[in-house]
């Protein structure tokens, strides 16, 4: 092969870094093969070039500025992470005309459409197979085999922290705090877990899901967000004896025009596929006009899973440059985002009350006077008092919250012990 080799310069080499270069250096042979043209790893730019690392690496620097202004580099690959300086570096890559792949979720989720447009006015690639579900392909799914047809709902488990303790909590009778101390242990958590388990790192993914599932501009402040720090073992072993698994979900849907995304913990139905995603799993299910249903599983972290997604994303830019493509970008439609408020959503409440006669009926009139149906009620008696759990029909959510706001007016309702949404059952 006697083509002029394409140039990697790395910025980043931490967990996914490393496991570009192996996967660089492991495969050089089959990419060349793949690209038509070897693709060789160039300078590589750390925080610490003193630090001991895993992988050789001949070329390194403290200066990642000097990576992108390097003339050999054709693919720039960020895995610094965070928003700066991955955002300069990545403009500044993509205005001399570069192509970049990053894994960053964050850097998409806030500016993707400033880099995209600008991708789009260079001639450059931007991909980012990994930033969404790690090792699973679900981007170019989304942007390439399923651009035909039209998506009408995206629901994903998009953190395998929150999902390995959601199992521990289920599984081995857990509480959170328990089954977040093993993940800490395991290290699957970090010491601030907040982004994990107040849902941060699955609203930018599943903001970056809705924009290419509806070729929009959705970015993560406008997904609506709740956590897994109010979920109590009690929910589980409730959604369980209904036939429910509780999972933290990220949701992209369009309904009539707009789109709505959140991220919340959810009742699932035990025979839903994703009921079925245990541990640090990730799994993302579409639901397509003319596809129907798919899902997506796999290793939605770790170095060597990441770093496949990334190899695929280096191996269509470095094939666009030895075709002389020059991607135009895509065009991106302005669709209304509709506010949590106004979608309509399936609930599950949990509610403490006095066990006296006519408390149902009362509850049940409450619910009522704001047109959310009740699909199903289960009582249970625990000496003075009782729980009450109730699953309402599809209803407008803030239907949902006045309701709430008058439960708590009524005298036998003790406590709303407890609210989540049930998805994956009615539509
Ligand atoms: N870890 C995963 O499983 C995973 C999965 C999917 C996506 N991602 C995404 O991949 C990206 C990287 O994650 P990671 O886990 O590999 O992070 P990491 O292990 O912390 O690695 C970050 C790397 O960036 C370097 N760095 C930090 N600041 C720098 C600067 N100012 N200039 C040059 N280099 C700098 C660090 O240098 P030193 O080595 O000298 O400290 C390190 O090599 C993030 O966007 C993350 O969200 C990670």
């Amino acid at each position: 092969m006697n083509e002029r080799p394409i140039t990697v310069g790395l910025l980043g080499c931490g967990v996914v870094g490393s496991g570009v270069v192996q996967l660089l250096t492991e495969h050089a042979e089959a990419i060349a093969t793949r690209v038509g043209a070897p693709v060789r790893l160039g300078p590589v730019a750390v925080r610490d070039p003193q630090r001991a690392r895993d992988v050789d690496l001949e070329q390194l620097t403290d200066d990642p500025f000097a990576v992108i202004a390097d003339p050999e580099v054709d693919v720039v690959v960020e895995v610094i992470g965070g928003i700066e300086p991955a955002r300069t570096l990545v403009h500044r890559a993509i205005d001399s005309g570069r192509s970049v792949v990053t894994a960053n979720k964050e850097l998409i989720a806030n500016h993707g459409p400033e880099l995209k447009a600008l991708a789009g006015e260079k001639g450059a690639r931007l991909e980012y197979e990994a930033a969404v579900a790690g090792g699973i392909p679900i981007i170019k799914p989304l942007r390439e085999s399923l651009a035909g047809d039209r998506i009408r709902r995206v629901l994903g488990i998009l953190n395998g922290t929150t999902n390995f303790i959601l199992t521990r909590m289920a599984e081995e009778q857990m509480s959170f705090q328990d089954a977040l101390a093993e993940a800490q242990g395991l290290g699957y958590a970090e010491a601030d877990p907040s982004a994990d388990v107040d849902g941060h790192d699955a609203a930018s993914k599943a903001a970056i899901l809705a924009s290419l599932a509806f070729d929009a501009e959705v970015l993560a402040e406008h997904v609506h967000r709740e956590g897994i720090r109010a979920v109590t073992s009690t929910d589980i072993d409730h959604a369980a004896r209904m036939g429910y698994a509780v999972k933290l979900l990220g949701i992209a849907e369009e309904v009539d025009g707009s789109i709505n995304a959140r991220v919340h913990p959810a009742l699932v139905p035990r025979t839903h596929p994703l009921a079925s995603v245990r541990e640090s799993f990730n799994a993302v299910f579409t639901e397509g006009d003319a596809s129907g249903e798919l899902m997506f599983y796999g290793r939605g972290a770790g170095s060597l899973p990441t770093a496949s997604a990334m190899l695929g994303d280096i191996v269509t830019a470095a094939r666009a440059l030895r075709a002389g493509e020059r991607p135009n970008g895509q065009t991106v439609t302005t669709k209304p985002i509709r506010p949590f408020e106004e979608v309509d959503v399936q609930s599950y409440v949990l509610l403490d009350v006095a066990d006296a006669p006519g408390v149902l009926a009362e509850v049940a009139s409450t619910f009522g006077a704001h047109g959310v149906s009740i699909k199903s009620v289960w009582q249970e008696g625990r000496a003075d008092h009782a729980q009450l759990l109730l699953i309402t029909h599809r209803a407008r959510e803030a239907a949902l919250q006045a309701t709430l706001t008058d439960l708590r007016g009524l005298g036998s309702v003790r406590d709303i012990a407890s609210v989540m949404r049930v998805e994956g059952e009615e539509l």
